[in-house]
């Protein structure tokens, strides 16, 4: 069912599937816990190239890969040839060479597709501007192990209109919940994963709003979600300005108010307190950050092992 395929956005996959990977990361967080080996992956080989910085994905995937029994080679552009010109399509015919899988953080969804055109070993997307399906994986595990369920679900998401809100949507539609996008007018989610979303949703029952009114979209929600509202790449540039627009939209627990009184608070991290998020709200009862940070460990060991067995 995965053998040898992609991981390059969420969009790739069935519900059935997407539960296939959750269940088997579970499996893998029991065993991680309890310490039983896991070494799945003995003798194979990973690249793992981040053209933008991580501190969570880059070493939730290399002790993943480490716990698998497999060797992880990180690698930065700039000490590639890539740096010098070398075509993306001769890079990852050479890695495919040498390599079991490659694991990419980058700018393009364009430039990892191109990639995965090239190459005949997985290739797993570990960020791009359009997607962040890891994320949206842990993501998805941390819901269910907090509310026992997906299902009738709401989650308010408040942050930049980006690549892990873009995950979101896309699970939303996939799983049937319901996602409000909280955000200033003029940041609007990319037409492919509204499109997608909007298709899927039609057989899901999923309700996707994005909407500027914050407050409605707390209103009784079962998970808060808060994002930076400028992300690495574009958007950064344009940090002065996004301070201003999105300073209606952080969550704290004013705001919080409005949400079940049981809700959870998330956020992929890194967070930054005293925009998107409070002090008070990422480290007070409702927040649930560091399981959803370790998550990402037991996903991607769950994505690296069906795919690469
Ligand atoms: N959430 C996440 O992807 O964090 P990093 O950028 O630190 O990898
Ligand atoms: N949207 C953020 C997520 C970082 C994990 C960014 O792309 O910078």
């Amino acid at each position: 069912m995965f053998r040898g395929r992609d991981c390059l956005s969420l969009m790739d996959y069935s519900r059935v599937e997407i539960e296939t990977i959750l269940a088997t990361a579970t499996d893998l967080k029991q065993k991680w816990r309890r310490r039983e080996p896991h070494e799945y992956l003995r003798g194979r080989t990973v690249a793992v190239l981040f053209e933008k910085p991580s501190t969570r994905t880059r070493i939730s995937f290399q002790a993943a890969i480490a716990h698998l029994g497999a060797q992880s080679f990180y690698m930065r552009p700039d000490e590639l040839q890539l740096a010098r010109g070398e075509p993306v399509k001769d890079t990852a015919r050479v890695i495919d060479r040498y390599c079991d899988a490659l694991v990419m953080r980058t700018f393009g969804q364009d430039r990892i597709e191109e990639f995965a055109k090239y190459m005949e070993k997985p290739v797993i997307n570990a960020l791009t501007d359009l997607t962040h399906p890891c994320q949206g994986l842990a993501d998805l595990l941390t819901i269910t192990e907090h509310k026992a369920k997906l299902d009738g679900v709401k989650v308010c998401y408040a942050g930049d209109v980006w690549n892990v809100c873009h995950s979101l949507i896309v699970a939303a539609s996939i799983f049937g919940f319901t996602l409000h996008v909280a955000r200033p007018k003029g940041y609007e989610p990319n037409d492919r994963i509204m499109k997608f979303a909007t298709d899927r949703a039609k057989a899901t029952g999923a309700q996707i709003v994005i909407t500027d009114d914050l407050k409605q979209a707390v209103k009784e929600a079962d998970v808060l979600y808060a994002n930076t509202w400028h992300s690495m790449g574009g958007p950064e540039k344009e940090k002065e300005k996004r301070l201003k627009d999105f300073a209606p939209y952080q969550l704290n627990s004013e705001v919080a108010r409005g949400a079940k009184p049981d809700y959870i608070f998330m956020h992929c991290l890194p967070g930054y307190r005293g925009e998107e998020m409070t002090e008070e709200i990422v480290e007070g009862p409702h927040s649930v950050v560091w399981d959803q940070a370790e998550n990402r460990m037991h996903t991607e060991k769950a994505v690296l092992t069906l795919t690469m067995i």
